[in-house]
């Protein structure tokens, strides 16, 4: 398995990482509400607590996309006329779903050059678990963000290509962000390029709250591992004891929210920024987005970016969908004027 780091490769890039992580922070810091993004939950130590996270029973999302991909894996391969076929993974975490469709093409023998892209190295090392050696499958991971790794990729790719966004990273960005971020992906492709999505549908509110506090407390410390990073690799003392994890759902937006509460009064310094940070008592920390979905949404989103749905795949319980869209570029497809684009 081959691996690409787009960044870090020079202690310049290294330092231009941590500089652009300082200048994140601090613009969060300064923010009211104050929020840090989600991206950087992803160190070592986050990519591995991210995967505790998917094996817990009270984290219904991974388990139920799972069993979906699970189900449609020998249909997939069907769609695609061609003996061979490029799958570009965009946050790819330790490619245990992902080793579901690979294999569904390599058991229509079909041959398979799967190209995982994600900034956590750690996750790329994760995945040698689940992805096993196969003379039809070429693997060449990609360290790095999504649209430099898409981008690095794509010089090498010619092959029709299936472009995979799973586990509903998709509901990490608010309802605007995810229209640019699609537009952006669909500018990348060729008309008829494949992109399979995962949403997680709108639910009961109870499973969704369970879902972002496990009982084991792994989301806790997920959301608190985000501090130690910020001690480790831009000098603060955060007091890790002084801030409680809070996940709960806003029916407003139709999200799950995560946020870390600062327990007490406190002033944290953090030495790359040469400057300290205030919190009230209770003061929230906001770090992630959950975005739900409606099957509609689902719908709206793809016609305004300029995909055409496929197929929806979903579970008995109407849980999560996997939706499989294909890439309109035709003359005929108008978009409308209000759309944003990054
Ligand atoms: C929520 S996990 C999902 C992992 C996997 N897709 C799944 O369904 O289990 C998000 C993954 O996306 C990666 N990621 C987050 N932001 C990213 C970015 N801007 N560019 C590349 N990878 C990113 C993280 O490192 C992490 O492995």
């Amino acid at each position: 398995m081959k691996i690409s780091r787009l960044s870090q490769e020079t202690k310049q890039e290294h330092n231009s990482q941590t500089e652009q992580f300082a200048i994140d922070v601090l613009t969060g810091l300064c923010s009211n509400p104050k929020n840090i993004s989600a991206k950087y939950f992803y160190d070592d130590k986050g990519s591995e607590l991210f995967q505790k996270i998917t094996q817990h029973k009270d984290y219904y999302p991974t388990r139920i996309e799972y069993q979906i991909l699970d189900n449609i894996k020998r249909d997939l391969p069907n769609l695609f006329d061609s003996d061979e076929i490029d799958i570009i993974e965009l946050g790819a975490g330790d490619g245990h779903k992902s080793q579901l469709i690979i294999q569904g093409f390599l058991d229509c023998q079909k041959k398979v050059n799967f190209y995982p892209i994600d900034i956590s190295e750690k996750a790329m090392v994760l995945m040698e678990q689940h992805i096993s050696a196969n003379p039809k499958l070429d693997i060449h991971r990609v360290v790095g963000e999504y649209f430099e790794g898409l981008r690095f990729v794509r010089k090498n790719s010619s092959n029709p290509l299936l472009v995979l966004f799973l586990g509903s990273n998709i509901g990490n960005f608010d309802r605007t962000q995810n229209q640019g971020f699609l537009r952006k992906l669909w500018k990348c492709l060729n008309d008829s390029d494949h992109l399979l999505v995962g949403f997680d549908l709108k639910k009961d509110v109870e499973i969704l709250t369970r879902a972002y506090n496990d009982s084991a407390g792994y989301t806790r410390d997920f959301n608190l591992n985000l501090l130690h990073r910020i001690n480790c690799e831009l000098g603060a003392d955060f007091n890790l004891k002084k801030f409680q994890h809070f996940g709960s759902y806003n029916p407003l937006l139709g999200a799950m929210e995560s946020f870390l509460l600062a327990t007490e009064k406190q002033d944290v310094f953090i030495s790359e920024l040469e400057r300290s940070f205030r919190f009230e008592a209770y003061e929230p920390l906001h770090l992630e987005y959950s975005f739900k979905f409606l099957k509609s949404d689902i719908e709206s989103l793809s016609a305004l970016t300029g995909f055409e749905v496929v197929e929806h795949f979903t579970d008995p319980d109407d849980y999560f969908m996997d939706s499989l869209w294909r890439v309109s570029k035709g003359e005929n497809h108008k978009l409308p004027l209000n759309l944003y684009v990054v």
